[in-house]
């Protein structure tokens, strides 16, 4: 891509001049967690070094700007993904935070016995296992969509699965595991036509391409900030506001409550009913810069050429004989998962470990659609923007290397 200089987009990124095994690091694990830009680092260390004060409780001046820092991430972040209102951006942990505490609080007040919850077969771990418990504490049965031989979840098995006991439908954006990108509109509208709320796990699309969370319609939708150039331990829930208004709070304790006697407590408003005890104050400072980052480059750029880099890595290793593409699907994004032969994932993976090439190798947090394809894992490339093509051809090196050691 011509107007896309990636040598000095890598100049951002402190880690990138790490040597691993003494070669060059080959950082391909980005679907686990992205790297950070220096960018991003100097807004928490700005934050430590000149504003660190607990939010929301002090009228000291530290406290203030402290919480006008952590407040005005909120609206930064609103803005990044369209939502109507900033009382609709609830801060979380991550991802699997946000589903837990849709499954818990949506779940306690819509869910009665005998209801139904829709999932896909491409789900992570953090998008069955909540409903799962939630199944069990409501007696409500989980029903799952199916996927074809590539990937891709089926329609027409979708909608015949909803019924009139259906509470929600929850589903993977982009899956972590296959790359797949799921035809989420379509499949709120389906949803919607039926009168059932949607939630979207949106860990693995929030960096790669434009989310509206408006223009999309859906009902619930979570990220991380890791996935995303941000620091650890910082997620998204947002939430239609006429949704999260009529579920119970997830935690008790400080800063979700209006007031609190022994008789009666009377929570506190949006978002703040669902941010129970001090806040990770730095992770929305944080989420807030990366997505300025990503801004400055542009988001349309950054999808074109992690587009590219897909592209390549796709056509170079089907030059691989003995490469067998998991997943294979018509829209993808950034990932390809893959098998050489007969060999163990992990044993292709510690030798490309070896050349300073880090992949992630096994189940993916997604063993269903592991035992779908009857396989125990995978070896999985993530790319992300600052990778290139020249990376991908030292990987396909890598795996002639490891397939003939190994063979
Ligand atoms: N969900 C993360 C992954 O796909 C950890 O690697």
């Amino acid at each position: 891509m011509p107007d896309f200089d990636v040598k000095k987009i890598r100049e951002d990124f402190p880690i990138l001049k790490r040597f691993i095994n003494g070669k060059p690091l080959i950082y391909f694990d980005n679907a686990a967690t992205t790297q950070k830009p220096q960018y991003v680092l100097d807004s928490v260390d700005n934050y430590y070094k000149n504003l660190n004060s607990n939010v929301h409780r002090g009228v000291h001046t530290l406290s203030e700007e402290a919480t006008n820092e952590y407040e005005s991430a909120r609206e930064s972040i609103r803005k990044y993904i369209n939502a109507g209102k900033s009382s609709e951006i609830i801060f979380v942990r991550g991802t699997t935070e946000a589903i837990n505490l849709v499954a818990s609080s949506f779940g306690s007040e819509f869910f009665n016995a005998g209801d139904e919850i829709i999932i896909s077969a491409i789900e992570h771990h953090s998008n069955i296992v909540p409903w799962q418990m939630l199944c069990e504490r409501k007696n409500a049965k989980l029903k799952v969509i199916p996927v074809d031989d590539g990937g891709e979840i089926l329609i027409d098995e979708y909608k015949k699965l909803l019924t009139e006991k259906t509470k929600l439908v929850s589903v993977v954006h982009i899956s972590n595991a296959l790359g797949t990108q799921n035809p989420v509109k379509e499949i709120i509208q389906i949803a919607h036509n039926a009168g059932v709320p949607v939630m979207i796990d949106g860990a693995q699309s929030i960096q790669h391409s434009k989310i509206d969370v408006r223009e999309l319609d859906v009902d619930f939708f979570a990220f991380s900030g890791h996935k995303v150039y941000a620091h650890t331990g910082i997620g998204v829930l947002y939430g239609k506001e006429s949704l999260l208004n009529k579920m119970p709070p997830y935690h008790g304790g400080g800063e979700m409550i209006k007031s609190v006697s022994f008789e009666k407590t009377i929570y506190n408003d949006l978002p703040y009913k669902f941010e129970a005890g001090t806040p990770n104050i730095e992770g929305p400072i944080s989420l807030k810069s990366a997505f300025e980052y990503i801004e400055n480059i542009g988001l349309s750029k950054i999808e074109q050429y992690e587009d590219e880099l897909l592209e390549y890595a796709t056509n170079r290793l089907s030059e691989i004989k003995n490469i067998r593409f998991i997943g294979t699907a018509k829209e993808k994004k950034s990932v390809v998962s893959f098998l050489c032969g007969d060999i163990h994932p992990y044993d292709t993976g510690t030798i490309l470990n070896n050349l300073g090439i880090a992949v992630r190798t096994g189940h993916h947090c997604a063993e269903p659609i592991m035992k779908r394809f009857n396989i125990p894992g995978t070896v999985r490339a993530s790319f992300s923007f600052y990778n290139t093509k020249e990376e991908i051809d030292l990987l396909i090196e890598g795996i002639i290397k490891a397939n003939k050691m190994l063979s």
